[in-house]
């Protein structure tokens, strides 16, 4: 008998496991951004707009590694600073990318996706059609941590203005890329909190979904 439950055990550990662990994200190392080229800005300002009707399939990799550094990342190595300002340069903002394997955490300094969460939580990032089919959501995140008298005024508005500049990013890189995109307001930001299991002083700023515009 104790022999049969150690063989159950020895033959769970060979074949559920593995397909377990195959269901955990892996962190996604984003290839080298693209760092030039694009369209002229001028032309990227005259086509940018907000696109609400999206194709389902994916971004490629490279897509991904450039849009991301386009929106946030680091293009000052030197000094880490980024391609969007914030206030005091507390570089509050995190992204977290919300697609349809699981939610990542954008890693500027690595310029990788660290995992978050499995499976398809798009639905989670707003209530319009166009959100739960769209490849990519992104959701700001602001945290206070890193601010300083996080609930004056002041503080609020330095990080709602950046948010505002990394959104603009992305719409500019869309536009140039011609890809689609939206900022959205209409995300509940403490029921993403809570699935996400943010800190208290993480708080959700904004969405912004990207994708192939239909
Ligand atoms: C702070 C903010 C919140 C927004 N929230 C939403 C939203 O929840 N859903 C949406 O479809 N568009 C949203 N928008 C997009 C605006 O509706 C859009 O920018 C506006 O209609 C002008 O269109 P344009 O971006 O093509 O110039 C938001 C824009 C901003 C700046």
């Amino acid at each position: 008998m104790r022999h049969k439950f150690a063989l159950i055990l020895i033959l769970t550990a060979i074949f559920v496991c593995p397909i377990l662990a195959g269901q955990e994200l892996k962190p996604i190392e984003l290839p080298k951004p693209q760092v030039t080229g694009g369209k002229p800005l001028m032309d990227a300002l005259r086509g940018r707009q907000s696109i609400r009707s999206f194709q389902s399939r994916p971004l490629p990799a490279q897509v991904l590694s450039n849009l991301l550094w386009a929106a946030f990342g680091i293009n000052r190595p030197e000094s880490g600073k980024r391609t969007a300002p914030s206030a005091r340069n507390w570089q509050e903002m995190d992204i977290y990318v919300v697609m349809a394997d699981g939610t990542y955490l954008y890693e500027a300094k690595a310029h990788r996706f660290d995992p978050i969460l499995a499976g398809d939580h798009r639905g989670a990032t707003g209530g319009q059609d166009f959100v739960k089919d769209a490849p990519v959501n992104l959701v700001l995140v602001a945290d206070l941590a890193k601010t300083v008298d996080a609930s004056s005024e002041g503080t609020r508005v330095s990080v709602g203005v950046d948010a505002g500049v990394i959104v603009q990013n992305v719409y500019l890189f869309s536009a140039s890329e011609g890809l689609g995109t939206v900022v959205r307001g209409s995300i509940d930001g403490p029921a993403f909190a809570k699935l996400l299991k943010l800190r208290p002083d993480q708080k959700v700023i904004i969405a912004q979904t990207v994708g192939y515009p239909n």
